[in-house]
Formats: C-alpha cells, sequence, structure tokens
C-alpha cells in the first residue's frame, strides 16, 4: 500500500494538485470530460499507450482490450488515461514499418514525459510496435506493463492448416511454379488470416512478444495467449490492476534490465527458433538502457542453446497449438539452465519464480532440453569480406545442404531491377548460382524492408529448385524460411563492400566457419572502391530526410544516434 504522501510524490501531482491557475486548467478540462476529482486526486494517472488502427488488422481487437485495461486500472485505484499512438500495421505501411519503429519510440517516450503519466501499458504486438513502445519506455523509465495483441487463430484451407508468412510464401512459390490455380489461390487468400491478432507463426511478432515477456515487461503467460481467447481479455484487466500497484513500488523498466536479462532475450530468442529480426530490435533496446550488446553474443548463445518449440517456419506448429502446449512459461522452464532466473519481471518477482510451475502439456510442440528440435545453432553471425561488421543467417530455416556453399553471384541493384529481371527466361542462373540484393539495407532501400528472401527464379521453380543461397543488406520477415544472409553490415548504400560485388563474381558461405566472402583480390577491391560513386537520397525534407542523417548500420540496431543513451531529460516545466 502507498507508503508516501499520495498528494504530492505522483509525477502526476504536479498537474492536477497545486492550488495555481494551470492546475485549475487541467482540472477544469478534465471536468469537462466528466471526470470529478474523486475519479483521480492522489491516484496514479496510467496512460494506456494504444497503437489500435483501421488500417492495422494485427490491432483491430485493442478498441475493445483498452476498456479492459481500464476496468483494471480503475479497480486498483488508478485513472486510465487512453492515449492513441501511431499504429505500425506490417501488411500495408510502405515503405517499410522499420522506416517508423523509431519515430513510434520516439512518441511513446514523447506522450508520457508531455502528459501527466505515472505509469503506462502499452498496447500493441505488429511486429515493430514492440520494439518501438519498449525503446520510449525504457528511455522514458516510467513503470511500465506490455500487454501483447497475441496471435491470431491457425489459418485454414481445405482442412489443411496454413501459418502466416511461411505459407503465403510457399504456396506462392508453388502458384508461381504452376503447381496451383487462382480459385485455390484464392481460397487461400480467404482462410490465412482469420481472426484479429499478429502473425500466428514464430515471426517477428512472436518473436518480439515473447521476448518482451522473457524480460520481465508482460504478466507471465502473456504473449502466448490467442487474440480472440477470453483470456486475453482477463490478462488486458491483470495489466491494468498491476501498473496501479507498479507505480506505487514505483518498478521502472531499468530496474529490471541488465546484460542477465538481455542474455534471457538471446537465449529465448534461439529457444524460440525466433526471428533474424529480434537481432536488430534487441541491440536498439539494449543501447537505451545504456547497454552495449554485440552480434558477438548472438553467436556465442547460438553455439549453446537448443532450439525447443516446435513452430513454423522453423518447425511444424503455430502459436495456438503453443500456447495450448503450456506457452512461453512452459518453454522458458524447459530453457531454465540457459537463462538467469534472478532477473527481475514486473509481477514484482523474479523470472525463475514466475515461471516454477509451469508445465508442458504438449511435447511435441515443446519440446523437452533432452529432445530439441535443433541442438543448437539455430542463428549464426556471419564476418568476412562481404560483411566486415556482420551478416546474419537463420541457419535453422535454410536446406542443409546451402549451409555451405560457393556459387557465382547475380546482382540486382534494387527491388525494382530484382523484380523486373528475376523471372527472365534469359537470365543467366542455376540453382548454385547467389541471388544478391543491394541498396535494400537501412538507407539503401530506405527502411531496410523484408525483401531479403528474394524469390527463387521461375524457371528454376519449375525445375523443383526450392532453396538458394541469397545475400543482401535487407531483412526477412520473421515468417520466411530459406537460405538468406541478411543485415550485411555496412550496406551498400553506404559503400560497404556489398556495394563493389559484380555479377559472376563467386561468393562464398560457409556458416560453420562463419565466412561470408567474394572470392575478389585485395587489389581489385581496391580499383573497384575507388571508382564507386554514391547515390543520392531521395528526401530533400520531412521525416525521411531526418531518418537518413541519423539512422545506424543495421549491426548498431538501426536506432536514431540522438535516440541512444540513458541521459537524464529534464520533466517539462508547467507553466
Ligand atoms: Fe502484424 Fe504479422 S502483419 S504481426
Amino acid at each position: 500500500m502507498p507508503s508516501r504522501d499520495p498528494k504530492s510524490s505522483l509525477r502526476s501531482y504536479r498537474w492536477y494538485g497545486p492550488d495555481d491557475l494551470r492546475s485549475f486548467g487541467h482540472r477544469s478540462r478534465a471536468a469537462s470530460m466528466g471526470c470529478t476529482q474523486a475519479d483521480y486526486a492522489g491516484k496514479p494517472v496510467i496512460a494506456i499507450i494504444n497503437t489500435w488502427g483501421d488500417i492495422n488488422p494485427c490491432h483491430s481487437h485493442l478498441r475493445e482490450r483498452a476498456q479492459n485495461v481500464k476496468s483494471g486500472i480503475w479497480q486498483a485505484g488508478g485513472f486510465p488515461v487512453e492515449m492513441p499512438a501511431f499504429t505500425l500495421g506490417e501488411t500495408f505501411q510502405k515503405p517499410s514499418t522499420m522506416m517508423y519503429r523509431n519515430l513510434l519510440a520516439m512518441e511513446t517516450e514523447e506522450l508520457l514525459r508531455s502528459y501527466p503519466a505515472d505509469g503506462c501499458v502499452l498496447m500493441g504486438g505488429c511486429d515493430k510496435t514492440t520494439p518501438a513502445l519498449l525503446m520510449g519506455a525504457i528511455s522514458m523509465n516510467l513503470p511500465a506493463i506490455y500487454l501483447p495483441a497475441g496471435p491470431m487463430l491457425r489459418g485454414n484451407w481445405r482442412g489443411e492448416i496454413l501459418g502466416s508468412g511461411s505459407d503465403v510464401m510457399k504456396y506462392w512459390a508453388e502458384r508461381r511454379a504452376g503447381n496451383i490455380d487462382l480459385q485455390a489461390w484464392a481460397q487461400i487468400e480467404d482462410g490465412i488470416a482469420r481472426s484479429a491478432g499478429t502473425c500466428m507463426t514464430m515471426g517477428t511478432a512472436s518473436t518480439m512478444t515473447s521476448i518482451a515477456e522473457v524480460m520481465g515487461f508482460s504478466l507471465p503467460g502473456a504473449s502466448s495467449i490467442p487474440a480472440v481467447d477470453s483470456n486475453h481479455a482477463k490478462m488486458a484487466n491483470a495489466c491494468g490492476r498491476r501498473i496501479v500497484e507498479m507505480v506505487w513500488e514505483g518498478l521502472k523498466p531499468r530496474d529490471m534490465l541488465s546484460d542477465k536479462s538481455f542474455d534471457n532475450a538471446i537465449a529465448a530468442l534461439l529457444g524460440l527458433g525466433g526471428s533474424t529480426n529480434a537481432v536488430i530490435h534487441l541491440v536498439a533496446l539494449a543501447g537505451r538502457a545504456g547497454i552495449r550488446l554485440s552480434l558477438d553474443r548472438f553467436d556465442e548463445f547460438s553455439r549453446k542453446t537448443p532450439m525447443l518449440a516446435n513452430l513454423r517456419p522453423s518447425g511444424k506448429y503455430l502459436m495456438e497449438d503453443f500456447y495450448y502446449a503450456g506457452g512461453l512459461s512452459a518453454l522458458l522452464r524447459a530453457l531454465a539452465p540457459h537463462l538467469d532466473l534472478s532477473c527481475m519481471t514486473v509481477t514484482g518477482k523474479t523470472l525463475g519464480e514466475n515461471i516454477a510451475n509451469a508445465e508442458i502439456f504438449n511435447k511435441d510442440v515443446i519440446r523437452a532440453a533432452e529432445n530439441p528440435v535443433l541442438k543448437s545453432g539455430g542463428l549464426a553471425i556471419l564476418y568476412g569480406n562481404l560483411a566486415p561488421n556482420g551478416a546474419v543467417i537463420k541457419a535453422s530455416a535454410a536446406e542443409t545442404r546451402l549451409l555451405k556453399h560457393a556459387g557465382r553471384a547475380v546482382v540486382f541493384d534494387s527491388y525494382n531491377e530484382m523484380n523486373a529481371r528475376i523471372d527472365d527466361p534469359a537470365l543467366d542462373v542455376d540453382e548454385n548460382s547467389v541471388l544478391v540484393l543491394r541498396n535494400a539495407g537501412p538507407k539503401g532501400a530506405p527502411g531496410m524492408p523484408e525483401w531479403g528472401n528474394l524469390p527463387i527464379p521461375q524457371k528454376l521453380l519449375k525445375a523443383g529448385v526450392r532453396d538458394m543461397v541469397r545475400v543482401s543488406d535487407a531483412r526477412m520477415s520473421g515468417t520466411n524460411y530459406g537460405a538468406c544472409v541478411l543485415h550485411v553490415s555496412p550496406e551498400s548504400f553506404v559503400g560497404g563492400p556489398l556495394a563493389l560485388l559484380k555479377e559472376r563474381d563467386v561468393i562464398e558461405l560457409d556458416v560453420a566457419a562463419r565466412q561470408l566472402n567474394m572470392r575478389v583480390n585485395a587489389d581489385e577491391l581496391a580499383a573497384r572502391r575507388a571508382s564507386w560513386r554514391p547515390k543520392q537520397g531521395i528526401y530533400p525534407r520531412g521525416y525521411g530526410k531526418l531518418f537518413m542523417e541519423h539512422i545506424k548500420q543495421a549491426d548498431e540496431g538501426c536506432d536514431f544516434d540522438f535516440l541512444e543513451g540513458t541521459g537524464a531529460i529534464p520533466e517539462p516545466e508547467i507553466h
């Protein structure tokens, strides 16, 4: 219970409490919305940062869920204030939601700073929303709890289970190969997304909501509950109740975060067979907490951490199955030897205490440590003369034969060029070629879109080829699969070595040795560098210009340089 004078210890008191002209204005305008002093005086004001939007199917239920959150806040003696924030709808937003992750992070931080918030409930789930909300909350460092939107129901087509993204790519390849007709394709379109909620494979959304939970930002089990399950509404209510307690306890994001909680996030990422995008987001989140997270830490954990979740795209099942099998808590318990269980969480208890009673109910969906889906090595960080600052491959989602491979490069300078040429019967390509896309990175695309799983050329699809080595400075959807080397850094647009590659140069990939090289000697590379000329950016003004001037490279987390760190920003004066 409150141990401090509630009137003056709350941050919101500065807005509502004093007997002065400004506070009069705040109270009178609260009254104009039907609020009496009994609603808010001496109570924690809880900002509900809601990323609902008509254009965002993953969050379409969040308006309704905000009511459950509000009920919980009222029940616990708080005052709820819902604040709509930028909705990052992965499927609709162009050129890429990654272009806007940092903008939502800024908006979250500044909403919390500029209004009388004592704590917040963050509502989201679509890919970039989770890191964005958490980045903003870590920077603002007010008590915060994350309510994940939850995955949608399993897809269905003619009785067959469909998974977001993964099965789109699978059946699109079959359609391009001529094995699926238009009628079947239309049925898949109607059956693959059956409810509100995020993609229900272990794509970026479920990876990041699970990571939010393992880092302590969500109540136990929250990230696994399907969006339309009644338990999701109950979880929303519980978030509302708990955040009020957290305000009185003074439990803030940076009290929970340490090197160990980031190690736990990496272990969970690997245990889940999660998305490569998490590598970028975790580096950025760490930067907001003043922690330097190197790519090598991911590789170190990958060498020893088993993949225990049998979920698409690396495994067989979907998030709904994962929930019924015990969800994240059960997986974390099985993964416990790889976790630091002493890390603090929003419950006010440690991670270990939160998962102590978790059980696995289906041992094929969540494997025991002695029967993993993959013993280790789910992700690999590659270096070499093509990626001096690193690149990432999700080895678990690639055909094993391609993990050591050499082939001639087929180089596309832009997405449009690739689109125009990839299915040309005259394209000089065979199954051993390496497809390369450049100018697809943070600045080059711009916004580092998910173009990294370049399509297999149609003539090879028809010949039965379903995977090839692909290399780019782009990202890849967490729902996709294939031998795709991603996040090559520095990117080609800023003159990274990928920019110097020529058609038919030989590229060597050796995942076991963690190497990615082009077989071009140093003298030749120096000559090519001397004749390389940078391209011009496309934004003369506006947010795009700010983005181009401040975005960092993939290995550094793609945050804006001026948002990193923990430098204290003064509270706004109230005049
Ligand atoms: Fe929103 Fe996949 S499109 S989670």
